[in-house]
C-alpha cells in the first residue's frame, strides 16, 4: 500500500478523509466534549448512545435537546431487544430527520448506534466517538453498522457511514492492558495486510506500555489503511474483504465462546489460522507466521485453540457472511502487505489448519 496521502496533520490533530457514500473525517486527537458541542450546533436534537460502564466517566445529563441512552455493556448490546428499546426511546425523544445520534463507546456501541441511525426514519445522521482501541482503528470507521442474531455476528446490518469519527486519545487510559491489547490485534491485522511499518513499530515497542506511547501513530497508520480501502470499495465488492483477514475463523471462535473472549482475542487466533492457511495455499514463508505469532504473544494475545472444537467451529464458519455457494472463503497473504483470496477451501484442509493451532 502506498504512502498515507489521505492524512493531514494539524496542531496535534491528525485528520484522515474517508470517501464512502459521503465524505467524512476521522480526527485523531480531538476532545470528545468539544465534539459534542460542535455536533449540537448542527442539529436541534441529539440522541447519545453510550454503554452503562461509561455512565460515571461521561457524566452526561439528559436535557430537552440531548437524550442519553445507556446500553448494556459489551457485545450483548448488539441485540434486537436493545435496538427495539432504542427505537422506542428515539420515538419518545421525538428524534426527527434533521436530528442525529452519537455513539460513544467501543465497537459494539458504535455498531449499534450506527444501525439505529441507519434504520430510524430510513436513515438519519450519526457521529462516532470511539473509546476503545478496537473501535478507534476498526469498528467506528467504514460505515458497517449492525447487530448480532442467534445465527451469527453482524448478520443484520447496514452500510451507513458516520458524519465524522472523533478519536479522543484520553479514553485509552481507561482501558485495561487486556482491552488495549485486544485492540492491538486489529492493528496487527492491518500491518499484516497493508503496512509493515505497523509491525515494525510494535516489534520495537517495549511491551504494552511502549505500544501505548505510540497510540496516535498506530491509530493513524491503521485508520489510513482502512480509509483507503473503504474509499475504494465501500460495499465490500472484493478489496474491502482484506479487512476481514483473521475474521472468518475469529468470528467462529468468538461465537463458539459465547462472546466471552474480546473480539481482538478471537481475531488473534483467527490471524494464526489465516497465516497457516497462507503457508499452505500462498507459499507464505513459515518465518513470517512465526514472526506474527511472537508479536501477538508479546502483547498477551492468544494464538491457540482447544482440542475437540473443530466440528462446531467449521459449522460456524459456514455461517460466515463470506461463504458463497456453501464454499468457505478466506483472505490470506502471500507476504506481508500482499493479500490473497482463497475460494472453496475444503473441509479436510480447514481441519489440517485447525490442527496446527491446537494447544
Ligand atoms: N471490520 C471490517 C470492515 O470494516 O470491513
Amino acid at each position: 500500500m502506498k504512502a498515507l496521502s489521505n492524512m493531514t496533520n494539524m496542531a496535534n490533530m491528525i485528520n484522515i478523509e474517508v470517501n464512502a457514500e459521503h465524505r467524512y473525517t476521522v480526527s485523531i486527537g480531538s476532545d470528545w466534549r468539544e465534539e459534542i458541542a460542535r455536533i449540537t450546533q448542527k442539529h436541534s436534537k441529539i440522541f447519545i448512545v453510550a454503554p452503562q460502564s461509561l455512565r460515571d466517566l461521561l457524566a452526561l445529563d439528559g436535557t430537552a435537546t440531548h437524550s442519553i441512552y445507556y446500553s448494556p455493556d459489551g457485545e450483548s448490546q448488539k441485540s434486537y431487544e436493545t435496538l427495539v428499546d432504542i427505537w422506542n426511546s428515539l420515538a419518545a425523544a421525538q428524534i426527527g430527520r434533521k436530528d442525529a445520534i452519537i455513539g460513544i463507546g467501543g465497537g459494539a456501541t458504535t455498531d449499534l448506534a450506527g444501525f439505529a441511525a441507519a434504520t430510524w426514519l430510513r436513515g438519519i445522521d450519526w457521529y462516532a466517538i470511539p473509546t476503545t482501541l478496537a473501535a478507534m482503528v476498526d469498528a467506528s470507521v467504514g460505515g458497517k453498522t449492525g447487530i448480532n442474531t442467534p445465527a451469527g455476528k453482524n448478520l443484520v446490518g447496514a452500510f451507513h457511514s458516520p458524519q465524522s469519527v472523533s478519536i479522543d486519545l484520553s479514553f485509552l487510559s481507561t482501558l485495561s492492558d487486556r482491552d488495549f491489547s485486544a485492540g492491538l490485534a486489529e492493528v496487527i491485522k492491518t500491518g499484516i495486510i497493508a503496512d509493515e511499518s505497523i509491525l515494525q513499530l510494535l516489534e520495537s515497542a517495549e511491551g504494552v506500555e511502549g505500544a501505548r506511547a505510540h497510540s496516535a501513530d498506530l491509530i493513524a497508520k491503521s485508520v489510513a489503511v482502512k480509509a483507503r480501502v473503504v474509499s475504494s470499495d465501500f460495499k465490500e465488492g472484493k478489496l474491502r474483504e482484506i479487512l476481514n483477514f483473521g475474521h472468518t475463523f475469529g468470528h467462529a471462535i468468538e461465537k463458539f465462546n459465547d462472546y466471552s473472549l474480546r473480539h481482538g482475542e478471537a481475531v488473534s487466533i483467527g490471524i494464526m489460522y489465516a497465516l497457516f492457511l497462507s503457508e499452505s495455499l500462498a507459499q507464505l514463508p513459515s518465518t513470517q507466521t512465526k514472526r506474527i505469532a511472537q508479536l501477538l504473544e508479546k502483547y498477551g494475545l492468544p494464538t491457540k485453540v482447544s482440542v475437540g472444537t473443530f466440528e462446531a467451529l467449521f459449522l460456524l464458519m459456514q455461517g460466515d457472511k463470506k461463504v458463497r455457494a456453501e464454499q468457505l472463503r478466506f483472505v490470506g497473504v502471500s507476504e506481508v502487505g500482499k493479500p490473497v483470496w482463497f475460494e472453496g477451501v475444503e473441509r479436510e484442509l480447514a481441519k489440517t489448519i485447525y490442527e496446527r493451532i491446537l494447544q
